[in-house]
């Protein structure tokens, strides 16, 4: 490789999987993941385990990510990792460990805000993705947030619609924990509805602003139904379970592009884009993808592996800042709450 070769290398340590990935020049060159199959256990993510894990999984995963690149760590130009949003004592371990090794190899460090880098995603290096133009419009879904956001710039991004309570993968997961499915339920719900009828049951959508979310209405409405129907008859979930899974999808994907069109028609934005974990939707996908001919958009959905939280997305976020110069110091602080304006 010539001398203009930036090798970064990344660590995504916000909620519960422990992720690294070295890229070059904007190309992913690796991104390991290791999830932590013990939240499923309780139905949900638990901190400190969390916490706990990522301190066991960070050095054979940041091992793994270097030696997948076929690099030595003294190529390396810089380490990024996330600084936020997340769970503290998560984002603590890759902190303090990027930190360490930034410090060891005496290369910059680069902190990385998580939301703006599942946005980011789509500026990878990588044939099967194009990048999309300024400005665009990104509808962010994930575990924790669900958000339009219009990105002027790479750096430069705006919030105009978000969730007044649950995020859309809540939305799924609580769903899937109503009908007796494990943690995370998104893919599940997402495998069973393929094999349903979507239209077998109407749940009734939210009233908000043309450009914000609300899921929590929809998921007591999906609790009472659950309960009428399993005390008529104990199997009925069992014996539904597609259909109820497709009808829910559905529900979901529909609240989702009503928003989106409202938020394209108001700004006059058609270059449109989705992102985070529940972008890996299939339904979603679809949708999405056939608003090209039905409303005239460019839509850009990031390849499956950058969806869901991974390393890759912030090695890009970091590379787009060192090639602006923004660094930052050893003394940086991990941060729990943080916009994707800030
Ligand atoms: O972005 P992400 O990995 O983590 C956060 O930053 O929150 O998103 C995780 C969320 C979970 O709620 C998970 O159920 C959901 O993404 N998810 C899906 C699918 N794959 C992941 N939801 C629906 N369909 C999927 N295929
Ligand atoms: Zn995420």
């Amino acid at each position: 490789m010539s001398d203009k070769s930036i090798f970064i290398l990344a660590i995504e340590s916000s909620c519960d999987d422990t992720s690294a990935a070295v890229l070059c020049n904007g190309k992913v060159l690796s991104n390991v993941v290791a999830n932590q199959e013990i939240h499923a256990l309780y139905g949900g993510v638990v901190p400190e385990l969390a916490s706990r894990a990522h301190q066991q999984n960070i050095i054979p995963v940041v091992q793994q990510a270097i030696q997948k690149a076929n690099i030595d760590k003294n190529q390396l130009n810089a380490i990024a990792f996330t600084r936020g949003p997340g769970l503290m004592g998560s984002l603590l371990v890759g902190t303090s460990f990027a930190k360490s090794l930034a410090l060891g190899l005496n290369i910059p460090l680069i902190a990385v805000n998580h939301m703006q880098a599942h946005i980011l995603a789509h500026f990878i290096e990588e044939e099967s993705q194009t990048k999309p133009p300024f400005p665009f419009l990104c509808l962010t879904i994930s575990g924790g947030h669900t958000q339009i956001v219009k990105i002027t710039d790479y750096f430069l991004m705006e919030i105009i619609g978000e969730t007044l309570d649950d995020a859309a993968g809540e939305a799924y997961d609580k769903s899937a924990k109503i009908l007796g499915l494990p943690y995370p339920g998104g893919p599940l719900i997402d495998k069973y509805a393929q094999l349903g009828n979507p239209k077998a049951y109407a749940f009734t959508k939210p009233k908000v602003g043309a450009m914000d979310f609300s899921f929590s209405g929809l998921k007591t409405g999906i609790l009472r139904f659950v309960e009428k129907n399993v005390a008529a008859n104990p199997d009925f979930v069992k014996e539904n379970l597609y259909d109820i899974c497709a009808s829910i999808q559905h529900t979901i994907v529909q609240i989702l592009m009503d928003k989106l069109k409202n938020a394209s028609k108001h700004t006059g934005i058609k270059h449109i884009a989705i992102a985070g974990g529940v972008s890996a939707n299939s339904e979603i996908r679809k949708v999405l993808k056939e608003a090209e001919k039905k409303y005239g958009w460019n839509t850009y959905i990031p390849k499956f592996e950058y969806t869901t939280d991974n390393a890759g997305m912030i090695g890009i976020s970091g590379y787009l800042s060192y090639l602006e110069g923004n660094y930052s110091e050893i003394s940086t602080q991990s941060t729990a709450r943080l916009k994707v304006t800030e």
